[in-house]
Protein backbone atom coordinates (compact mmCIF):
# COMPACT_ATOMS: atom_id res chain seq x y z
CA UNK A 1 0.00 0.00 0.00
CA UNK A 2 1.37 3.68 -0.57
CA UNK A 3 2.52 5.87 1.93
CA UNK A 4 -0.22 7.91 3.17
CA UNK A 5 -0.25 11.58 1.67
CA UNK A 6 0.65 14.42 4.69
CA UNK A 7 -1.34 17.68 4.82
CA UNK A 8 1.39 19.68 5.48
CA UNK A 9 4.68 20.01 6.53
CA UNK A 10 8.05 21.74 5.32
CA UNK A 11 11.32 21.02 2.48
CA UNK A 12 14.18 21.38 4.35
CA UNK A 13 17.86 21.60 2.95
CA UNK A 14 21.34 21.53 2.76
CA UNK A 15 21.60 25.14 3.71
CA UNK A 16 19.13 24.90 6.82
CA UNK A 17 21.42 21.85 7.77
CA UNK A 18 24.65 24.20 7.60
CA UNK A 19 23.25 27.10 9.57
CA UNK A 20 22.17 24.58 12.10
CA UNK A 21 25.22 23.12 12.38
CA UNK A 22 26.70 26.12 12.90
CA UNK A 23 25.40 27.28 15.54
CA UNK A 24 25.14 24.02 17.58
CA UNK A 25 29.13 24.47 17.56
CA UNK A 26 29.19 27.92 17.53
CA UNK A 27 26.07 29.55 18.63
CA UNK A 28 26.75 29.81 22.63
CA UNK A 29 28.09 32.66 24.97
CA UNK A 30 28.94 35.50 23.43
CA UNK A 31 27.13 34.09 19.79
CA UNK A 32 24.38 33.04 21.38
CA UNK A 33 22.41 36.34 20.35
CA UNK A 34 23.46 36.22 16.51
CA UNK A 35 21.48 34.36 15.37
CA UNK A 36 18.04 35.62 16.22
CA UNK A 37 19.42 39.45 15.59
CA UNK A 38 20.58 38.23 12.39
CA UNK A 39 16.99 36.22 11.78
CA UNK A 40 14.99 39.54 12.92
CA UNK A 41 17.10 41.51 10.72
CA UNK A 42 16.84 39.82 7.70
CA UNK A 43 13.32 39.28 8.31
CA UNK A 44 12.29 43.12 8.86
CA UNK A 45 14.40 44.03 5.85
CA UNK A 46 12.15 41.78 3.44
CA UNK A 47 8.90 42.95 5.41
CA UNK A 48 10.14 46.55 4.45
CA UNK A 49 9.06 47.03 8.33
CA UNK A 50 11.34 49.21 10.85
CA UNK A 51 11.43 46.57 13.70
CA UNK A 52 10.82 42.12 13.74
CA UNK A 53 11.16 40.26 17.11
CA UNK A 54 11.50 36.46 16.83
CA UNK A 55 9.27 34.39 18.91
CA UNK A 56 8.47 31.12 20.31
CA UNK A 57 5.28 30.90 18.62
CA UNK A 58 2.74 33.45 16.78
CA UNK A 59 0.16 32.24 19.87
CA UNK A 60 3.03 34.74 21.64
CA UNK A 61 2.81 37.41 19.26
CA UNK A 62 -0.61 38.36 19.22
CA UNK A 63 -0.37 38.23 23.16
CA UNK A 64 2.47 39.84 23.23
CA UNK A 65 0.58 42.47 20.70
CA UNK A 66 -2.69 42.86 22.67
CA UNK A 67 -0.48 43.64 25.93
CA UNK A 68 1.41 46.20 24.37
CA UNK A 69 -1.76 47.66 23.08
CA UNK A 70 -2.21 47.97 26.37
CA UNK A 71 -5.61 45.98 25.71
CA UNK A 72 -7.88 44.41 28.90
CA UNK A 73 -11.52 43.78 30.51
CA UNK A 74 -13.72 45.66 29.05
CA UNK A 75 -11.97 46.21 25.93
CA UNK A 76 -13.32 44.26 22.71
CA UNK A 77 -11.29 43.10 19.75
CA UNK A 78 -13.00 42.28 16.61
CA UNK A 79 -11.84 39.01 14.97
CA UNK A 80 -12.80 36.70 11.82
CA UNK A 81 -15.64 34.11 12.68
CA UNK A 82 -13.32 31.58 10.64
CA UNK A 83 -9.27 30.98 11.70
CA UNK A 84 -7.55 29.28 13.60
CA UNK A 85 -8.26 29.78 17.74
CA UNK A 86 -4.87 30.74 18.29
CA UNK A 87 -6.09 34.53 16.59
CA UNK A 88 -8.90 34.81 19.75
CA UNK A 89 -7.45 32.65 22.70
CA UNK A 90 -5.01 35.54 23.47
CA UNK A 91 -7.81 37.95 23.24
CA UNK A 92 -9.34 36.27 26.62
CA UNK A 93 -5.41 35.85 27.71
CA UNK A 94 -5.64 39.82 28.30
CA UNK A 95 -8.97 39.75 29.66
CA UNK A 96 -10.98 41.55 26.56
CA UNK A 97 -13.70 40.09 24.72
CA UNK A 98 -13.26 38.64 21.16
CA UNK A 99 -16.01 39.75 18.66
CA UNK A 100 -16.40 37.33 16.09
CA UNK A 101 -17.33 39.04 12.53
CA UNK A 102 -18.64 37.24 9.33
CA UNK A 103 -16.24 36.34 6.37
CA UNK A 104 -16.06 37.49 2.63
CA UNK A 105 -17.46 34.72 0.27
CA UNK A 106 -14.49 35.02 -2.21
CA UNK A 107 -11.68 34.42 0.12
CA UNK A 108 -13.08 33.67 3.26
CA UNK A 109 -10.89 36.91 5.06
CA UNK A 110 -12.93 39.22 7.14
CA UNK A 111 -15.29 41.13 5.80
CA UNK A 112 -14.68 44.96 5.83
CA UNK A 113 -18.38 45.23 6.38
CA UNK A 114 -18.92 42.93 8.74
CA UNK A 115 -16.19 44.67 10.70
CA UNK A 116 -18.12 48.02 10.80
CA UNK A 117 -21.27 46.60 11.93
CA UNK A 118 -19.24 44.97 15.03
CA UNK A 119 -17.96 48.19 15.91
CA UNK A 120 -19.01 49.25 19.35
CA UNK A 121 -17.74 51.94 22.38
CA UNK A 122 -15.87 49.07 23.58
CA UNK A 123 -14.04 47.85 20.33
CA UNK A 124 -10.59 48.75 20.78
CA UNK A 125 -8.61 46.54 18.12
CA UNK A 126 -9.22 44.33 14.86
CA UNK A 127 -7.12 41.43 14.03
CA UNK A 128 -7.67 40.43 10.19
CA UNK A 129 -6.19 36.84 9.24
CA UNK A 130 -4.55 35.99 5.89
CA UNK A 131 -6.83 32.75 5.44
CA UNK A 132 -4.56 29.87 4.01
CA UNK A 133 -2.11 32.23 1.72
CA UNK A 134 -4.68 35.10 0.77
CA UNK A 135 -4.77 38.71 2.12
CA UNK A 136 -7.04 40.71 3.56
CA UNK A 137 -8.42 44.27 2.50
CA UNK A 138 -6.10 45.62 4.65
CA UNK A 139 -6.86 48.90 3.15
CA UNK A 140 -10.62 48.56 3.79
CA UNK A 141 -9.10 47.76 6.91
CA UNK A 142 -6.96 50.14 8.14
CA UNK A 143 -9.59 53.10 6.82
CA UNK A 144 -12.33 51.69 9.12
CA UNK A 145 -9.27 51.18 11.80
CA UNK A 146 -8.54 55.16 11.57
CA UNK A 147 -12.07 56.39 11.30
CA UNK A 148 -12.83 54.69 14.77
CA UNK A 149 -9.73 55.11 16.37
CA UNK A 150 -8.76 51.25 16.31
CA UNK A 151 -5.46 49.44 16.56
CA UNK A 152 -5.22 46.77 13.44
CA UNK A 153 -3.30 43.34 13.71
CA UNK A 154 -2.25 41.54 10.60
CA UNK A 155 -2.61 37.84 11.44
CA UNK A 156 -0.54 36.42 9.12
CA UNK A 157 0.39 33.31 10.43
CA UNK A 158 -1.02 31.12 7.30
CA UNK A 159 0.46 33.86 4.98
CA UNK A 160 4.27 34.54 4.99
CA UNK A 161 5.47 35.51 1.41
CA UNK A 162 1.96 36.41 0.14
CA UNK A 163 1.19 40.23 -1.16
CA UNK A 164 -1.17 42.63 -1.91
CA UNK A 165 -0.61 45.51 -4.39
CA UNK A 166 2.80 44.22 -4.01
CA UNK A 167 3.33 44.72 -0.39
CA UNK A 168 4.38 41.62 2.06
CA UNK A 169 1.96 40.11 3.81
CA UNK A 170 2.40 41.03 7.40
CA UNK A 171 3.27 44.42 6.99
CA UNK A 172 0.08 45.84 5.73
CA UNK A 173 -0.99 46.60 10.09
CA UNK A 174 0.39 48.49 13.08
CA UNK A 175 1.37 45.49 14.20
CA UNK A 176 1.98 41.54 12.02
CA UNK A 177 2.26 38.38 13.76
CA UNK A 178 3.18 35.23 11.65
CA UNK A 179 3.76 31.51 12.59
CA UNK A 180 6.49 29.28 11.94
CA UNK A 181 4.88 26.05 12.94
CA UNK A 182 6.33 22.79 11.42
CA UNK A 183 3.32 22.86 9.22
CA UNK A 184 3.65 26.28 8.05
CA UNK A 185 5.15 27.77 4.50
CA UNK A 186 8.37 28.65 6.69
CA UNK A 187 9.18 26.32 9.86
CA UNK A 188 11.21 26.80 12.61
CA UNK A 189 9.76 23.94 14.12
CA UNK A 190 7.64 26.20 16.70
CA UNK A 191 7.80 29.60 16.29
CA UNK A 192 6.92 33.39 15.21
CA UNK A 193 7.87 36.43 14.50
CA UNK A 194 6.14 39.72 15.63
CA UNK A 195 6.45 42.70 12.93
CA UNK A 196 5.72 46.54 13.52
CA UNK A 197 6.67 49.99 11.93
CA UNK A 198 5.45 51.74 15.17
CA UNK A 199 8.47 52.68 17.54
CA UNK A 200 5.98 53.03 20.30
CA UNK A 201 4.44 49.46 19.80
CA UNK A 202 8.14 48.03 19.69
CA UNK A 203 9.41 49.41 22.74
CA UNK A 204 6.68 48.14 24.73
CA UNK A 205 6.78 44.22 22.61
CA UNK A 206 10.86 44.84 23.24
CA UNK A 207 10.45 44.94 27.46
CA UNK A 208 7.18 42.20 27.70
CA UNK A 209 9.55 40.08 25.46
CA UNK A 210 11.96 39.95 28.37
CA UNK A 211 9.84 39.87 31.75
CA UNK A 212 9.84 43.72 31.59
CA UNK A 213 13.30 44.32 31.79
CA UNK A 214 14.70 47.34 30.11
CA UNK A 215 15.73 47.40 26.41
CA UNK A 216 19.55 45.81 26.87
CA UNK A 217 19.44 46.05 30.55
CA UNK A 218 22.48 44.11 32.17
CA UNK A 219 21.63 44.47 35.75
CA UNK A 220 18.75 42.08 35.56
CA UNK A 221 16.06 44.80 36.91
CA UNK A 222 12.67 43.91 36.27
CA UNK A 223 10.73 47.35 36.19
CA UNK A 224 7.19 45.11 35.72
CA UNK A 225 6.03 41.84 35.58
CA UNK A 226 6.16 40.88 31.66
CA UNK A 227 6.80 37.50 29.56
CA UNK A 228 9.09 35.02 28.35
CA UNK A 229 8.77 35.35 24.96
CA UNK A 230 11.94 34.97 23.16
CA UNK A 231 13.26 32.75 20.09
CA UNK A 232 16.46 30.64 20.73
CA UNK A 233 19.98 30.38 18.62
CA UNK A 234 18.85 26.98 16.80
CA UNK A 235 15.26 27.84 15.59
CA UNK A 236 16.60 31.35 14.63
CA UNK A 237 19.19 29.74 12.32
CA UNK A 238 16.47 27.48 10.68
CA UNK A 239 14.10 30.31 10.25
CA UNK A 240 17.33 32.44 8.53
CA UNK A 241 17.64 29.71 6.04
CA UNK A 242 13.88 29.39 5.20
CA UNK A 243 13.82 33.25 4.84
CA UNK A 244 16.06 32.80 2.14
CA UNK A 245 14.41 30.24 0.58
CA UNK A 246 11.22 31.79 0.85
CA UNK A 247 10.48 32.81 -3.17
CA UNK A 248 11.31 29.06 -3.95
CA UNK A 249 8.93 27.88 -0.81
CA UNK A 250 6.01 30.13 -2.23
CA UNK A 251 6.88 28.92 -5.53
CA UNK A 252 6.66 25.25 -4.45
CA UNK A 253 3.16 25.99 -2.49
CA UNK A 254 1.98 28.27 -6.14
CA UNK A 255 2.65 24.99 -8.15
CA UNK A 256 0.87 22.81 -5.82
CA UNK A 257 -2.24 24.31 -6.30
CA UNK A 258 -1.91 24.57 -9.50
CA UNK A 259 -1.54 20.74 -10.25
CA UNK A 260 -5.27 20.52 -8.23
CA UNK A 261 -6.83 23.21 -10.21
CA UNK A 262 -5.96 20.94 -13.20
CA UNK A 263 -6.10 17.55 -11.67
CA UNK A 264 -9.57 18.93 -10.83
CA UNK A 265 -10.91 20.91 -13.25
CA UNK A 266 -13.37 18.65 -14.79
CA UNK A 267 -14.97 17.67 -11.54
CA UNK A 268 -18.72 19.81 -11.40
CA UNK A 269 -19.90 20.85 -7.89
CA UNK A 270 -16.50 22.03 -6.32
CA UNK A 271 -14.65 24.98 -6.02
CA UNK A 272 -10.83 25.99 -4.99
CA UNK A 273 -9.13 28.92 -3.55
CA UNK A 274 -9.54 32.73 -5.34
CA UNK A 275 -6.67 34.56 -6.05
CA UNK A 276 -8.11 38.29 -6.12
CA UNK A 277 -6.02 40.27 -8.75
CA UNK A 278 -3.97 42.16 -6.46
CA UNK A 279 -2.95 39.77 -4.35
CA UNK A 280 -0.12 37.01 -4.98
CA UNK A 281 -1.55 34.05 -2.71
CA UNK A 282 1.16 31.98 -0.83
CA UNK A 283 -1.75 29.32 -1.18
CA UNK A 284 -0.60 27.73 2.19
CA UNK A 285 -3.43 25.26 1.94
CA UNK A 286 -5.49 24.19 -1.01
CA UNK A 287 -8.60 23.85 -0.09
CA UNK A 288 -11.49 22.51 -1.82
CA UNK A 289 -15.30 23.43 -1.27
CA UNK A 290 -18.02 22.00 -2.42
CA UNK A 291 -21.23 23.49 -4.04
CA UNK A 292 -24.43 24.26 -1.97
CA UNK A 293 -25.92 21.83 -3.13
CA UNK A 294 -24.37 19.23 -3.73
CA UNK A 295 -25.32 15.54 -2.33
CA UNK A 296 -22.15 14.59 -0.65
CA UNK A 297 -21.05 16.23 2.88
CA UNK A 298 -18.38 17.23 3.67
CA UNK A 299 -17.86 14.44 6.90
CA UNK A 300 -18.16 12.38 4.27
CA UNK A 301 -15.06 13.30 1.73
CA UNK A 302 -13.21 14.02 4.72
CA UNK A 303 -13.52 10.22 5.75
CA UNK A 304 -13.77 9.23 2.11
CA UNK A 305 -10.19 9.89 1.39
CA UNK A 306 -8.67 9.71 4.79
CA UNK A 307 -9.94 6.05 4.09
CA UNK A 308 -7.80 6.07 1.15
CA UNK A 309 -4.35 7.25 2.97
CA UNK A 310 -4.87 11.13 1.94
CA UNK A 311 -4.63 12.90 5.17
CA UNK A 312 -6.96 15.92 4.64
CA UNK A 313 -8.46 18.67 7.40
CA UNK A 314 -11.31 20.04 8.12
CA UNK A 315 -12.01 23.81 7.22
CA UNK A 316 -11.50 25.79 10.52
CA UNK A 317 -15.01 25.71 12.33
CA UNK A 318 -16.69 28.78 13.30
CA UNK A 319 -15.11 30.17 16.50
CA UNK A 320 -18.49 30.60 17.94
CA UNK A 321 -19.54 27.46 17.84
CA UNK A 322 -16.46 26.22 19.21
CA UNK A 323 -17.13 24.70 22.91
CA UNK A 324 -14.25 26.98 24.67
CA UNK A 325 -16.35 30.16 22.79
CA UNK A 326 -19.87 29.03 22.93
CA UNK A 327 -21.06 30.16 26.26
CA UNK A 328 -20.39 33.57 25.73
CA UNK A 329 -23.56 35.68 24.55
CA UNK A 330 -21.10 37.59 21.59
CA UNK A 331 -20.90 33.90 20.42
CA UNK A 332 -24.39 33.41 20.66
CA UNK A 333 -25.22 36.77 19.15
CA UNK A 334 -22.20 35.62 15.90
CA UNK A 335 -23.91 32.35 15.43
CA UNK A 336 -27.24 33.84 14.30
CA UNK A 337 -25.38 36.76 12.22
CA UNK A 338 -22.35 35.43 10.60
CA UNK A 339 -24.06 33.25 7.86
CA UNK A 340 -20.88 33.36 5.17
CA UNK A 341 -18.47 31.82 7.90
CA UNK A 342 -21.01 29.11 9.28
CA UNK A 343 -21.96 28.21 5.00
CA UNK A 344 -18.87 28.11 3.95
CA UNK A 345 -16.84 25.96 7.06
CA UNK A 346 -19.50 23.18 6.50
CA UNK A 347 -18.33 22.68 2.77
CA UNK A 348 -14.97 23.03 2.96
CA UNK A 349 -11.75 20.68 3.27
CA UNK A 350 -8.19 21.62 3.43
CA UNK A 351 -6.05 19.33 0.07
CA UNK A 352 -2.65 17.73 1.18
CA UNK A 353 -0.35 20.93 0.71
CA UNK A 354 2.90 19.42 2.34
CA UNK A 355 5.69 21.33 0.23
CA UNK A 356 7.45 17.80 -0.51
CA UNK A 357 4.45 16.69 -2.44
CA UNK A 358 5.43 15.57 -5.90
CA UNK A 359 2.73 15.83 -9.12
CA UNK A 360 2.30 12.08 -8.73
CA UNK A 361 0.99 12.75 -5.32
CA UNK A 362 -1.73 15.27 -5.89
CA UNK A 363 -2.64 13.20 -9.13
CA UNK A 364 -3.52 10.74 -6.57
CA UNK A 365 -5.57 12.74 -3.80
CA UNK A 366 -7.07 14.15 -6.98
CA UNK A 367 -8.41 10.52 -8.59
CA UNK A 368 -9.44 10.13 -4.60
CA UNK A 369 -11.62 13.14 -4.70
CA UNK A 370 -12.86 11.87 -7.91
CA UNK A 371 -13.77 8.26 -6.86
CA UNK A 372 -15.29 9.76 -3.18
CA UNK A 373 -17.73 12.06 -5.43
CA UNK A 374 -18.72 9.31 -7.35
CA UNK A 375 -17.63 10.77 -10.44
CA UNK A 376 -14.46 9.23 -11.36
CA UNK A 377 -13.83 6.93 -14.23
CA UNK A 378 -10.55 5.65 -12.98
CA UNK A 379 -9.70 3.70 -9.75
CA UNK A 380 -7.62 5.40 -7.02
CA UNK A 381 -4.45 3.93 -6.69
C1 LIG B 1 -4.48 32.05 11.63
C2 LIG B 1 -3.52 31.56 12.68
N1 LIG B 1 -3.19 32.39 13.69
C3 LIG B 1 -2.32 32.02 14.64
C4 LIG B 1 -1.74 30.78 14.63
C5 LIG B 1 -0.83 30.40 15.77
O1 LIG B 1 0.44 30.04 15.36
P1 LIG B 1 1.42 29.26 16.37
O2 LIG B 1 1.02 27.83 16.30
O3 LIG B 1 2.79 29.53 15.80
O4 LIG B 1 1.24 29.85 17.71
C6 LIG B 1 -2.03 29.89 13.61
C7 LIG B 1 -1.39 28.56 13.60
O5 LIG B 1 -1.80 27.58 13.15
C8 LIG B 1 -2.96 30.28 12.61
O6 LIG B 1 -3.29 29.44 11.62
Amino acid sequence: MSPRVPVAGPSIGSLEEELVLEVVRHGWYENAGLYPDRFERAFAERHGVRHAFALPSCTAGLHLALAALDLGPGDEVIVPELTWIATAAPVVYVGATPVFADVDETDWCIDPAAVEACISSRTRAIIAVDLYGAVCDMAALRGLAERHGLALIEDAAEAVGSRRDGRMAGSLGDVGVFSFHGSKTMTTGEGGMLVTDRDDIAYRVRVLRDHGRDPGDRWFWNREVGFKYRMGALPAALGLAQLQRLDELVDQKRRIFSWYAEALADVPGISLNVERPTVHQSYWMTTLLLDRRHRLRKEALYAGLSALGIDVRPFFHPLSELPAFAHLSEARAAHRRNHVAYDVSSRGINLPSALNLTRADIERVARGVKLVLGVAAERAA
